[in-house]
């Protein structure tokens, strides 16, 4: 079995410090297999924010695999978005973690990929070439290894969930993703928790499980509290719980379990 801490718009510069230090505590109390941070870490890309987050992540024992958010590019330094966007990101960033890359065992196969682009805006967009990437990339995994896809902007929704913006070229990213046959997508950007199955554009045989994260940290809730979540991968068993911030620490609030049968996610 396999355990996947998720955690996401982290937002330094707009977070809570008493969160911050008991989301550590969690972290390192549950002691995952692999720390999934889907971008998100700082609120406007400054130095000083930047240097708060490696503090954070060089405290996280686990392994860390991390992606960018729109946050962590400038807003406001145009220069400097046009022509390094992601410079700050990897000088404080890269060396404490694993960036759009593939953190893979028997288990599990994890590959993150930056949506994040400096002119298409807020909802961030995936290339071709990062298409084919993750044909590529799952391909040569072990047949056995559940494929976990991690990005800051979801690429699907749950079905029935109509209210999200997809990042660009999700429908050509969902093609690959089904082709390929990625189990499990995760996101968040939207500091909102949901998770379920997506069917839409998928293969007759194929379905993805998608899971959203709400904002580890930020005082930017959107009606729900500071989360993150728990995702134990056990061949063709899944389940998903919801930590919350229920102070004074994080404690799971809801379990969701899901199986895989004869190629389709359902609730166990
Ligand atoms: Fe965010
Ligand atoms: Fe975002």
């Amino acid at each position: 079995m396999r355990t996947i801490a998720q955690i996401s718009d982290l937002h330094f510069g707009r977070h809570d410090p008493v969160v911050c230090e008991a989301l550590l505590a969690s972290l390192n109390d549950q002691s995952p297999n692999l720390v999934a941070i889907s971008g998100d870490l700082t609120q406007r890309a400054r130095t000083r924010e930047f240097i708060a987050a490696r503090r954070f992540l060089d405290h996280i024992a686990a392994p860390k695999l991390i992606v960018p958010g729109n946050h962590d590019i400038p807003l406001y330094n145009v220069a400097g978005r046009l022509l390094a966007p992601l410079a700050k990101y990897r000088r404080f960033v890269a060396p404490a973690g694993l960036i759009s890359s593939l953190v893979a065992d028997d288990e599990i196969a994890v590959l993150g990929l930056s949506t994040v682009r400096r002119l298409t805006g807020k909802h961030g967009r995936l290339s071709p070439a990062q298409i084919a990437h993750i044909r590529h990339v799952f391909e040569a995994v072990s047949p056995r290894a559940v494929k976990v896809l991690v990005t800051h902007h979801p690429l699907g929704a749950t079905s029935g969930d109509a209210s999200l913006t997809l990042a660009g070229r999700s429908a050509l990213a969902l093609q690959a993703i089904s082709v390929v046959g990625v189990h499990l997508l995760l996101s968040g950007h939207y500091h909102r928790t949901s998770h379920g199955v997506i069917e839409a554009e998928m293969t007759p045989d194929t379905s993805v499980l998608i899971v959203h994260a709400g904002t580890a940290m930020s005082t930017r809730t959107r009606q729900e509290p500071n989360s993150y979540n728990l995702i134990r991968i056990d061949g063709t068993r899944m389940s998903v719980t919801v930590m919350e911030w229920l102070a004074p620490d994080f404690r799971a609030t809801a379990t969701a379990a899901y199986a895989l049968i004869d190629g389709h996610w359902q609730t166990a």
